[in-house]
């Protein structure tokens, strides 16, 4: 037997490859082959709980004409199969493969179960693709044509496993919304995805993906948005040369800031707001000496703001509000010459006014609404001002609103409501000619206000 001779088995692969590509070719598709596939399909349907299929699906209509299929005027071939939420139960045929025109493809909101057959992605014509909400095991299938007009894929809520293989996203460029949440995939997300350029959302939540978020994603240009939550994912800044822009608001992350020992000096912006972060804020932040603009908000850090901030010069914008800060504002806020809009509010910040905050004149906004702040408004604090145009401090303050804080003139929006200031309004504020919003509810003021 020669069945060990490498030569004998390349030429049968030959035969059996040209055999296959002559078959192809011999075999144009038309309509009949759109009707063995559908009722390839239809014989795979193990429970139909309306019998629709079966009475509908019938040989002696036109497929036309069936539930749920379209066919385009001119080749006269299905171009949509939208059986969505027919409550059908089986397994999906690769006979599917061959709806050759098909554009869309809506399985979603079955039973349907078993493997996704890769057929589905020779489908050269396909725009969308949506089987989720369906039990639908096994992995990623397989991809191995460019498909430039296939722009959305959704597979949400399935059981589909293992990694994503990571060449596939090389045959898709014009990709527009990926949505593979809430299965069980695993392992590293491929750095290659970078490739679908076009890619605007893409949902990875809810599965069991590890290790680090790929960099590369940071230049996906399209994308709006991004969720990641819920996997064992962590922010990794590892070798980064050069990258200006940390953005990884709204992923969804449940996660800590884990810092590799990498180098993010040349890092301007870090926006991680509207995730889960919690645990610290670690020291290695404060060697990120260019940053401009800082949003941590709507995370859940429960500890006391690190005086470092102090030391990062160069900053403007601060968002530290929406977490559960707790104990002082550091003194070495102070230290921010540059800084132009500082929020801290909705946090547990404790103390008195932190009136060295007051003394840069840079600043246009202040937020400190809803802490634990007590204090009065020490009033040599408003001379140093010149530029603030919003001030929001809804704390416990308490003492008089003093008359010097006409002497902030380029003030917009001024909300002291719900502290317990008293004595009167000062007159002064009404020849503030640029404040267009006023709060003092819920104090214990008195007087009125002069509009010059
Ligand atoms: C489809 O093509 C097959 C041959 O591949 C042919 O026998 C059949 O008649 C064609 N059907 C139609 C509707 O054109
Ligand atoms: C199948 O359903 C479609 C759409 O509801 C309907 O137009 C068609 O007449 C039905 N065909 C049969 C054989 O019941
Ligand atoms: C499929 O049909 C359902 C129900 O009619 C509809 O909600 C859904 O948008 C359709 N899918 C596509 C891709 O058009
Ligand atoms: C349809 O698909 C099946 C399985 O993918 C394949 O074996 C068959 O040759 C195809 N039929 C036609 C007419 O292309
Ligand atoms: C399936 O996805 C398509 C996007 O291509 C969407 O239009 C359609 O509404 C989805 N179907 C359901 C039932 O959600
Ligand atoms: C994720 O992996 C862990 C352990 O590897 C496993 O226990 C868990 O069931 C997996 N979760 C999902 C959603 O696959
Ligand atoms: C995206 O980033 C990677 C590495 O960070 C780089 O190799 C690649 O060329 C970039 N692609 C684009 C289109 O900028
Ligand atoms: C970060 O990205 C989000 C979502 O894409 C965007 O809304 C936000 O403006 C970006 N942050 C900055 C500071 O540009
Ligand atoms: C980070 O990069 C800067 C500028 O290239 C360099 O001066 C510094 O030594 C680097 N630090 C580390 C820890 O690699
Ligand atoms: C502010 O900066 C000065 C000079 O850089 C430094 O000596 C001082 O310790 C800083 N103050 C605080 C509170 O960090
Ligand atoms: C306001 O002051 C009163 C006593 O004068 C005190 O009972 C109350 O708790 C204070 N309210 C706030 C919000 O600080
Ligand atoms: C504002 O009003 C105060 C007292 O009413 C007055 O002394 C002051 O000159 C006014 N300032 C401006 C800029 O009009």
């Amino acid at each position: 037997m020669a069945k060990n001779n490498p030569l004998i088995v390349i030429i049968t692969a030959f035969l059996v490859l040209s055999l296959m590509l002559s078959f192809v070719k011999a075999a144009p598709k038309n309509i009949t082959t759109d009707l063995d596939a559908l009722l390839a399909l239809k014989d795979r349907i193990k429970y139909d709980p309306t019998n629709l299929l079966a009475k509908n699906w019938t040989t002696s209509s036109s497929i036309c004409t069936w539930i749920g299929v379209t066919c385009g005027v001119r080749h006269h071939r299905v171009t949509v199969l939208n059986i969505s939420n027919f409550g059908l139960a089986g397994t999906l045929p690769p006979q599917l493969g061959n709806l050759s025109s098909l554009r869309v493809l809506d399985l979603s909101v079955n039973q349907l179960s078993g493997t996704i057959p890769s057929s589905i992605f020779q489908i050269s014509s396909l725009e969308r693709l949506n089987l989720s909400y369906n039990q639908l095991s096994d992995s990623f299938p397989s991809i191995i044509l460019n498909l430039p007009s296939l722009q959305v894929i959704h597979f949400r809520s399935n059981s589909l496993s293992g990694g994503l293989p990571s060449h596939i996203f090389n045959y898709l460029p014009n990709l527009k919304i990926l949505s593979l949440s809430s299965n069980m995939f695993d392992g590293q997300i491929p750095s290659t995805i970078s490739k679908c350029q076009q890619l605007q959302i893409l949902y990875l939540s809810f599965n069991n993906f590890t290790r680090y978020i790929p960099k590369e994603i940071g230049n996906m240009t399209m994308l709006k948005e991004l969720r990641l939550g819920f996997n064992e994912l962590h922010v990794s800044v590892n070798r980064h040369h050069r990258v200006t822009i940390l953005n990884i608001s709204y992923f969804d992350l449940a996660s800590t800031i884990t810092p590799q020992p990498g180098n993010l000096s040349f890092l301007q912006l870090l926006d991680i707001k509207n995730n889960g972060f919690s645990g610290s804020l670690p020291n290695e932040l404060a060697q990120l000496h260019r940053l401009k603009y800082v949003n941590l908000m709507f995370n859940s850090f429960h500890v006391e703001i690190p005086p470092w901030f102090g030391s990062l010069s160069k900053l403007q914008h601060l968002f530290l509000n929406n977490n559960n800060l707790v104990g002082t504002i550091p003194l070495s806020l102070g230290n921010l010459s540059s800084l132009r809009v500082v929020n801290l509010g909705y946090n547990q910040l404790s103390d008195s006014f932190p009136s060295i905050i007051f003394s840069i004149p840079s600043l246009q906004v202040i937020d400190l609404s809803s802490n634990s702040l007590a204090g009065g408004l020490p009033s040599h604090i408003f001379n140093y001002l010149p530029n603030l145009k919003i001030l929001n401090l809804f704390d416990m303050f308490y003492g008089q609103i003093p008359s010097i804080i006409s002497k902030c003139q380029q003030l917009q929006r001024l909300s002291l409501s719900f502290n317990n200031f008293t004595g009167y309004i000062p007159k002064e504020i009404g020849n503030m000619t640029m404040l267009t919003e006023l709060f003092l509810g819920f104090n214990k003021l008195h007087g009125m206000i002069y509009i010059a």
